[in-house]
């Protein structure tokens, strides 16, 4: 059977080169479409030394979402099965101080991908039904348009969610322009699959993605002072940093700091393939699905996880809470284990070593 290719926008950053990755494992054929803003040509190479074999199956172009020419004369060139859209600025602390950047930048970028998508779909049904109408059948056809989508979007669209565990029916809301770039962008997919059944698209709420490719080769590479978590762990544990803020331990939960739903980025990227194969698979429409672990860790279980797995002690700064920060939240994972079959496999000691591993590698 020939292999499905599959666009994946964004795809040199943190997710994204973790999911090539596994796509690539997995046996599909990869174009990554970055503009390396927020990332280098390096997680790409070592990707394709990773895979192996399937390495000759990755192809990469630094191309900018906003450059709409540049889009349409690669889906004029090349033809693709489905495309996942990682493609994104999602520094939330930026976001409050330069939305347009933001709204530009995620919207804007997401609005031509979309655009471009319907343009060359109805194109490719257009030119290749005569040569394909007796072979396959109208399903088949179907699939000939790339109106397939895996989108991320991020458990924030829950804003302050009143009880846990989330599940993907409770009421959205934002809290900063970042998080409604996710919202608006998961109204613009229910809109146009509303305008035209033909879309099939996926729309991903992650949870908080931790840890690394446990060769160590690939992970998150943050500059700066990170916003999140483990980070701020891995700079404090490689010295960049002098101790870790945690921001509020007033909250009422088991020791006053606060909790999240951590997830492996293998696990998360493994749900990207999980959710490929129900579009591919399903008339599926426009759905939904949360991609966490369905548990909850605080700070400072997270702290010791992370000190257990380095053997490094990580001095600890006590701040006020944080403006924004929502005190607990966790998934729900019912829907994906059930409609996606997948679910999570790996726990915090096993994120917290590969996180370790990582950033012992490369500091
Ligand atoms: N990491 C998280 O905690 C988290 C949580 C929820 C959702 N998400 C979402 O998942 C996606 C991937 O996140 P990540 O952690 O891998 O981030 P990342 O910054 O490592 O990767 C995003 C990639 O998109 C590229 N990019 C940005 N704008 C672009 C544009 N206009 N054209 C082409 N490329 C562009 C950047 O260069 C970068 O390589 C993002 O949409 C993010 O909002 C991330
Ligand atoms: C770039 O990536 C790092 C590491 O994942 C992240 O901390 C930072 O917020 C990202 N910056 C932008 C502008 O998206």
């Amino acid at each position: 059977m020939e292999k499905k290719s599959i666009l994946v926008t964004g795809g040199a950053g943190y997710i994204g080169s973790h999911t090539v990755l596994q796509l690539l494992l997995g046996g599909f054929k990869v174009v990554v479409i970055d503009k390396l803003d927020n990332s280098s040509e390096t997680a790409i190479k070592r990707v394709t030394e990773l895979a192996g074999e399937f390495g000759k199956n990755l192809v990469f172009h630094q191309i900018d979402l906003q450059d709409k020419p540049v889009l349409e004369k690669l889906f004029s060139s090349t033809n693709f099965d489905a495309v996942i859209h990682f493609a994104g600025l999602k520094a939330v602390g930026e976001s409050v101080h330069k939305p347009l950047l933001y709204y530009n930048n995620n919207i804007i970028g997401t609005i031509n991908l979309l655009e471009v998508m319907a343009t060359h779909g109805c194109k490719k049904i257009f030119y290749g039904i005569v040569i394909v109408l007796c072979s396959v059948s109208s399903y088949d056809l179907q699939l000939l348009k790339i109106l397939q989508l895996v989108f991320s979007s991020s458990a924030t669209v829950y804003g302050w969610p009143k009880e846990v565990p989330c599940t993907e029916e409770f009421p959205l809301s934002a809290t900063n322009p970042y998080g409604r770039t996710k919202l608006f962008i998961e109204e613009i997919c229910r809109d146009i699959y509303r305008s035209d059944s033909e879309w099939k698209v996926i729309l991903l709420r992650y949870f908080n993605p931790v840890g690394a490719h446990p060769s160590g080769n690939i992970g998150e590479d943050p500059s700066g002072i990170p916003n999140n978590l483990m980070p701020f762990v891995q700079q404090v544990a490689v010295g960049r940093q002098p101790a870790l803020t945690v921001f509020g331990n007033d909250y009422s939960t088991k020791d006053g700091t606060g909790v999240r739903d951590y997830i492996h980025v293998i696990d998360l990227s493994d749900g990207h393939i999980a959710a490929l194969c129900k579009l591919f698979d399903s008339n599926i429409g426009c759905e939904v699905y949360n991609l966490g672990t369905g548990k909850g860790t605080s700070v400072l279980e997270m702290v010791a996880a992370f000190e257990k797995s380095s053997g490094k002690k990580i001095p600890l700064v006590m701040a006020g809470r944080r403006p924004g920060d929502a005190e607990i939240v966790y998934a729900s994972t019912d829907k994906a284990e059930r409609e996606l079959n997948w679910k999570a496999k790996y726990g915090i000691d096993e994120m917290c070593r590969d996180q370790w591993n990582w950033a012992s590698k490369n500091p």
